[in-house]
This record gives structure tokens, sequence and C-alpha cells, in this order.
């Protein structure tokens, strides 16, 4: 069962699932420059975003009235840190694609206010955590569930060791809130392979719970795009 206002693409692969990202977004970009753009990171969208970085390099994308809004970052880094994922952020979307403003997330109440003065945000741009997570939204989060710190689950530590080769990952991280998320006037999830099959099915075909926060995402405009791996 797939609820009305949600659109499910399933397309061949990772590269397809790139290409037909980077054209989703690059559409609302044309059509509304000033976008406010939520931005994960995480393996999942650096297709898409390496993509639109070569619109832009080619001149048939501008990205200078995009505003990046910071979707989650680890709690305690000291400044510099490799792990840091505003940096990571910084170097796969915002350079690379001539991004001029950007909202971190740092203190919550900031944020917050931040996000507001804005108007809040034009599209969430999301990966989908193997415990359906989105952000840091760990479970069991609620719709209503704020930016704030929360402690990460086993499965979250386990899935970002892959990111920091010979790094621990921090155990603490902060998190834009269900409540900003499901507030974006447009959501595209990615989902890409295997691992992701069940957690997708659950987030898609299942109860709404807070078991499974990306289950709320069903909501809003919602546009998934996975590859054959994630929804055979
Ligand atoms: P991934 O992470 O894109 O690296 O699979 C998604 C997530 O954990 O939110």
């Amino acid at each position: 069962m797939v609820t009305p206002g949600v659109t499910v693409h399933v397309v061949p692969d990772a590269p397809a699932l790139a290409d037909a990202a980077a054209e989703w977004l690059a559409q609302r970009i044309a059509r509304t420059p000033a976008l406010t753009v939520l931005v994960a990171t995480g393996q999942t969208p650096m297709g898409m975003y390496a993509q639109l970085a070569e619109r832009v390099r080619a001149g048939t994308l501008d990205c200078s009235g995009v505003t990046a809004v910071q979707l989650d970052e680890y709690a305690g880094l000291p400044e510099g840190d490799p792990r840091s994922l505003r940096a990571w952020m910084l170097r796969s979307f915002v350079t690379p694609l001539g991004v001029q403003t950007v909202v971190p997330l740092l203190d919550p109440a900031a944020f917050t206010g931040r996000l507001a003065a804005l108007g809040g945000l034009d599209v969430a741009v999301l990966g989908l955590g193997p415990n359906g997570h989105v952000g840091f939204n760990e479970p069991p989060s609620g719709p209503d569930a704020p930016t704030r710190e929360v402690a990460l689950t086993p499965e979250s530590l386990r899935s970002n060791a892959a990111y920091w080769s010979g790094l621990t990952v921090p155990t603490r991280a902060v998190t834009a809130g269900m409540d900003v998320i499901l507030g974006a006037r447009e959501t595209l999830l990615l989902v890409s392979g295997a691992h992701k099959c069940a957690i997708l099915s659950e987030a898609l075909d299942g109860p709404e719970t807070p078991l499974v926060p990306a289950s709320f995402l069903r909501r809003t405009a919602l546009t998934v795009l996975a590859d054959r791996d994630a929804r055979p």
C-alpha cells in the first residue's frame, strides 16, 4: 500500500538513481532559483550531487541562489575534525554546486530560528537509515520530534563506521527534527541497495510508527527514488 501524495519511481541501478535525482532537484532549482534545500550526507546522494556539480560546471544549472540547510551533525566534534558532517556537505554539495548560503546545524534553537526566518524548507533530500531513521531521528521518533541532540543507536554507529575508516564514530549527534523534515514542501527520499529493501518496505507499506521514523514521510508530498535492489 502506498499513500496518495507519495510517488515511487524504481530505476535500474545506482547510476540511474543519481541521474533521476539530479534531474528532480535541477528542475526545482530552475523553477525556484532561491530554493531552500535540506541536504543529506551519507553514501546514497553522492552520485546525485556529482551529477548536479557536472551540470553547474557545464553551465546548464545555476545554484548560486540556493540555500543549503544542514540535516545532522555529530555532537562534540572539535573544529576541523575530519568526521564533520557539515564539512562533508560543504565538499559534496555546497562548494561543487556553487551554493552561496548555508544554514549550519550547531545549536538547535539558533537553527530553528533561522529556518523559521527563511520561511521553512522548500525541499528535503534524504537518505534512509538501515533502522528507518531520517537524519538522526533514531527510532523511536514521532512526527513532532524537535531538532535536538540524540544518542546514536548501535545500528547507526555500525552503518556510519563505513564512512570513517580507522576512526571511531561519535556516539551522539544533533539532528534536524521530524517536525522540520515533515514541514518541507516536498521531500525526495533516495534508497539504494538490497540492504535497504526490508526497511523501505516497512517505511512505505507498513503502519506509520515512531519505530520507523521514515514511515511519517508519507504524510508529505513525497517522491521516493529507489533502485531495483531496494524495491524489487
Ligand atoms: P547511506 O546512509 O546513504 O550511507 O546509506 C543513509 C542514512 O543512514 O541515513
